[in-house]
């Protein structure tokens, strides 16, 4: 099946269904390693985590602060520069707390890697990462996901949040967009 977004066609590749189900696993997932925590900062990536991460945050049974930061890695186009700025930093201090960062792709991981340095640099108490996509086949740097939704190919997706040229974020699927590459 294909929606037309912005003129594009797009065929959806994980249904709303799919991601509730496995939003809820993830929340369970993260729900038990973190059942200790004094309280866990989730951090948003945005703005294509937004919509991820409120599901997300709504089934974890647990004390959590959330907070958002913004990077630019992207254009309006489908190629990274691979150069990371810090738009909008975090209002909490992260000093020994344990820290979710919420990402929704990861793509050749640099946007990624360079987030968890800066982070890291604030020496939280626990540092990890939770992304809804991977693009296994795109990875150039390596970086730490403890928790993945789902592996995709290498298509350029759009919906749950996630945009092309700022479209398609509110599509309740994720779908590609046909013909991209
Ligand atoms: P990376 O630095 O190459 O890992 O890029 C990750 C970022 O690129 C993600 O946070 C997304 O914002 C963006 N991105 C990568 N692939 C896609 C895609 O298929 N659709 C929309 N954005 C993407
Ligand atoms: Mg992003």
């Amino acid at each position: 099946m294909s929606v037309t977004v912005n003129g594009k066609q797009v065929e959806i590749l994980i249904s709303e269904a799919e991601i509730t189900a496995r939003v809820n696993k993830l929340a369970e997932l993260i729900s038990i390693e973190y059942k200790n925590t004094k309280q866990l900062v989730v951090i948003g990536l945005l703005r294509g985590s937004f919509i991820f991460i409120s599901d997300l945050v709504r089934r974890l049974n647990l004390p959590v602060e959330v907070d958002f930061i913004t990077v630019s890695s992207y254009g309006n186009n489908t190629e990274s520069t691979r150069q990371v700025r810090i738009i909008k930093d975090l209002q909490t201090p992260i000093n020994a707390r344990d820290v979710l960062v919420v990402e929704d792709i990861i793509d050749t991981g640099h946007t990624l890697s360079q987030v968890l340095k800066i982070l890291n640099t604030r020496q939280p108490q626990s540092l990890s990462v939770c992304a809804l996509l991977n693009k296994p086949s795109r990875r150039e740097i390596d970086v730490n996901v403890k928790w993945t939704g789902f592996d995709i190919p290498d298509e350029f997706v759009i919906g749950y949040g996630i945009d092309f040229a700022q479209h398609g974020r509110n599509l309740p699927h994720i779908g590609f967009i046909k013909n991209s590459k």
